[in-house]
This record gives C-alpha cells, sequence and structure tokens, in this order.
C-alpha cells in the first residue's frame, strides 16, 4: 500500500546532482509529494526546470521568494522525511553547525522531521577530520548519514565518495519513512507503525539488565546496564504481537506490563534462567550485561579491613559466555532452543580496526545470527537520547543501520527480526 508522504528533497552543488533527478523520479512514482529545495550551486550543475518539471511543483533556492507563504520554514514544518544528496562537505558542516544562509539550510534547521543525507565529495574531503566530525555530531542528532559508494569520482581519482546509486537512495528513504523505528511508541504496546502484528503466535526471549558477581554479603561485581535498551525490545515485541519472556538481570527501568518476567541475578543463573526461558521460543535477544568474570570465591562474612593496613587480592575467574554456550548445544543438536539468536555488543574502535571490524569478529566468535553493535565513544555523546546500533547478520545480509531513542531502535531491530522469520 502506497503511502503519499509529504518529502523535501535537497541538492546541493555536486556533479552528483544528475543522480538527484532520478532519486526524484522514483519518489514521484511511489506517490510521493516532493518539493525540491536546491542550493544556488546545485543549480549551476541542474537547473531549475528539470526540478520543476520532475516534481511538479515550484522550485526556489532563495529564502526571499515565497515570502508570503514563510517558505524558509514552512517546507521544514511540513515535511515527513528531509533528504539531502548529494550532501556536500560544505553543507554537511552547515548543518552541523546550524548555519542558514539558504533555503535548504533554513528548512533543515526549521524541520524536525527525519533527516537523511547522502554526502559525495571526493575522498580527501571525505576523510578530512573536520567532514569526519561533522558527521559524527550529525549522526549523534539522529540523522542518517548515508556512507558514500567507493568508485570513480569525477576526475582521474577514485575512492569513497560517490553518490550512491538512485535505487539505494530511495531504498534507505523508504526503509525510514515505512520501518519502525521512525515511529515513537508513545506509552505503553501498541501495534508497530503500520498496524500489523508481524510477531503474532512467535514467542521471543529477551535478556537484559547487567549482572551482579557476589564477593561477600554486602559487596558485589556489576556493571553500569540499565536494561533499557533490552525492555525496548521486549516492548516492540509486545506490540508486534509476540509472547515475551523478560530474563531480567539487575534492572534500572521498568519491567513492561505482559511479560512473563524470570531473574538470573549472577551469570551462572542467568544462563540457567535464560535457557529454561527459550524453551520452545523462536527467537533469543541476549541484550543482558553479562559479567565475564566472578570472584572466584564468595566470603560468606562481610570481608574486614587488616590491622596491618593491606587490602584483600581478590582472585577472579571467568564466568560462562551464554549466548555462545548456547548456540554452541544448538549446533550439538540440542532440542528446544531457538532458530534466530541475537547477541549485543558495545564497540570502540582503535589502531586494530573499526567498531565494525571488532563487530564482525566478534559475530564469529559468537556464532549467533544477528548482531545488534552499539557504537560507543566520544564522538557519539553518551547521555544523549539516541543510540546508534547496526544490525550485522551471519548470512552475509546487507547491515542494517537503527538510530533513534532506545525504544525506536527497539522497535527496528524487531522489525529486522519479523522479516527473517517471515522471510
Ligand atoms: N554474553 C554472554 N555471556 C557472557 C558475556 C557476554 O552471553 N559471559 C553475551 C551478551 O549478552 C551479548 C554478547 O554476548 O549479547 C556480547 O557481549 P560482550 O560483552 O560485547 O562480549 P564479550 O564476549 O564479553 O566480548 P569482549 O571480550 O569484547 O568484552
Amino acid at each position: 500500500m502506497a503511502v503519499q508522504q509529504r518529502i523535501v528533497l535537497g541538492v546541493s552543488g555536486g556533479i552528483a546532482a544528475y543522480k538527484a533527478a532520478s532519486l526524484l523520479r522514483l519518489l514521484k512514482e511511489a506517490g510521493h509529494h516532493v518539493d525540491v529545495v536546491p542550493t544556488a550551486n546545485a543549480l549551476r550543475f541542474v537547473g531549475r526546470p528539470t526540478w520543476e518539471a520532475l516534481s511538479g511543483r515550484p522550485v526556489t533556492e532563495d529564502v526571499f521568494d515565497a515570502v508570503d507563504t514563510v517558505n524558509h520554514v514552512r517546507l521544514g514544518q511540513e515535511a515527513d522525511l528531509v533528504v539531502v544528496a548529494p550532501a556536500t562537505a560544505d553543507l554537511l558542516a552547515k548543518a552541523a553547525a546550524g548555519i542558514a544562509d539558504s533555503l535548504l539550510a533554513n528548512t533543515l534547521l526549521a524541520s524536525r522531521a527525519p533527516v537523511v543525507m547522502a554526502p559525495a565529495m571526493h575522498t580527501e574531503m571525505w576523510e578530512h577530520p573536520a567532514t569526519r566530525a561533522n558527521v559524527a555530531t550529525l549522526r549523534a542528532r539522529g540523522v542518517t548519514v548515508i556512507e558514500p559508494a567507493s568508485g570513480r569520482l569525477t576526475g582521474r581519482d577514485s575512492g569513497p565518495g560517490r553518490l550512491p546509486e538512485p535505487q539505494e537512495l530511495f531504498d534507505a528513504v523508504q526503509a525510514l519513512l515505512n520501518g519502525p523505528g521512525t515511529t515513537p511508541a508513545p506509552g505503553g504496546p501498541a501495534p508497530d507503525a503500520t498496524g500489523a502484528r508481524p510477531l503474532e503466535g512467535r514467542t521471543v526471549v529477551v535478556s537484559t539488565g547487567g549482572t551482579r558477581e557476589p564477593l561477600d554479603p554486602v559487596r558485589y561485581l556489576g556493571n553500569r546496564s540499565s536494561g533499557k535498551q533490552g525492555i525496548a525490545v521486549a516492548r516492540a515485541a509486545l506490540a508486534a504481537g509476540a509472547a515475551v519472556r523478560l530474563v531480567a538481570a539487575h534492572l534500572e527501568a521498568p519491567v513492561p506490563e505482559g511479560v512473563e518476567l524470570s531473574h538470573g541475578r549472577t551469570a551462572v543463573e542467568l544462563r540457567e534462567a535464560v535457557r529454561a526461558a527459550c524453551e520452545g521460543a523462536d527467537v533469543l535477544v541476549m541484550a543482558a550485561a553479562v559479567a565475564d568474570f566472578r570472584p572466584a570465591e564468595y566470603a560468606a562474612a562481610k570481608i574486614k579491613k587488616k590491622d596491618d593496613g593491606g587490602a584483600p587480592v581478590i582472585e577472579l575467574v571467568r564466568n560462562p559466555d551464554i549466548l555462545a554456550g548456547l548456540v554452541a548445544d544448538r549446533a550439538a543438536g540440542a532440542s528446544g532452543l531457538p532458530g534466530l539468536i541475537v547477541g549485543f555488543a558495545a564497540e570502540t574502535g582503535d589502531a586494530e580496526g573499526s567498531v565494525l571490524d571488532h563487530a564482525r569478529a566478534k559475530l564469529l566468535r559468537k556464532g549467533c545470527e544477528l548482531l545488534a553493535v552499539n557504537e560507543v565513544g566520544e564522538e557519539l555523546a553518551f547521555g544523549q537520547d539516541v543510540n546508534t546500533v547496526t544490525v550485522l547478520a551471519a548470512d552475509g545480509s546487507a547491515p542494517r543501520r537503527l538510530e533513534g531513542t532506545k525504544d525506536q531502535v527497539g522497535e527496528g531491530l524487531v522489525a529486522v527480526i519479523a522479516e527473517r522469520l517471515n522471510r
């Protein structure tokens, strides 16, 4: 079912502007209402008549045209989505800084709709620290910045910087318009954005929260996990019609109504609780932050300070890897385990590889079908209500990027799960 949406197609001044004309055609063919907002430089590459003929709408780059309609804020306010293709280094910099020196830049500032930007530029410009920082700022604000394709650029050079093909851009726009993850679920469970219940009749197990490994009756080794992302997944699965079994370690967020709740405070307890919950389930989502180590010994009485001023040395032992263990048991033929197992990982890039390099290695190590990778690090500000998760698939399907609040990421992940179960 085609749903007409109001889209602003921003075009900034790069030679790839000609590809935006094909994107415009695809958007129009899909039945959308599209206002094209080029920059003055974009019009040097592709002229106004092309945009007006293809969109069927008047086109201007000038803030002082159509002033009676307060055009410079109206377009952004009314849009369901803004897509900028191509986005030049200059446009990215202006958007990151909040500069409003063109109709397109004003539209971006005035809009609260999802924004997709498709950068296109020479490799040196794309890789310049200024551009990297601008892209990171935009992503941290929730803008979907599509990675440019690699290949032949305009001069003799080649490398990353090409505008992806129009069909790919169109797919990204459609995914954001239709896909869960763009419509925040207000309050409790409700059918997903399309009103469908794609997990009806399915059972989903979600483990979440942080484990606590006791040292003595008053102390433990723990972690900062709040459990909120897993709870968001559980809520989205309920909304999609699933029966949800929530296996909780330590939580700092309320348990949604309607789940079947069990507990596992330590890694060993959690393993048993997850195994029991998995019986006959279709999917396991391992969102729990499981301690990799626990104190080798539990002191039955509180460990006291010594008179000699010394401090105890605490020996740690490895905890079981719940996720890898379940995958191994399933491979060994254990019955009743879910066919779809989803791991979570929080990764940073380092000298040895990017976030995705580390994540791919983890996906192989764990052996699960999907790995939801949370990019953490200085560039993506902590404490903001936006999360960026890339879902990697062991079968080599294209990675899926989910951005937004934890609820939106939860909905996006459930949509990916439903797609796999139902195909
Ligand atoms: N996990 C698990 N059991 C453990 C540790 C982790 O089941 N003992 C699961 C988590 O729930 C998550 C996934 O494995 O779904 C990845 O967790 P992470 O802490 O990133 O993995 P580790 O194996 O601990 O990797 P690292 O050495 O990078 O910390």
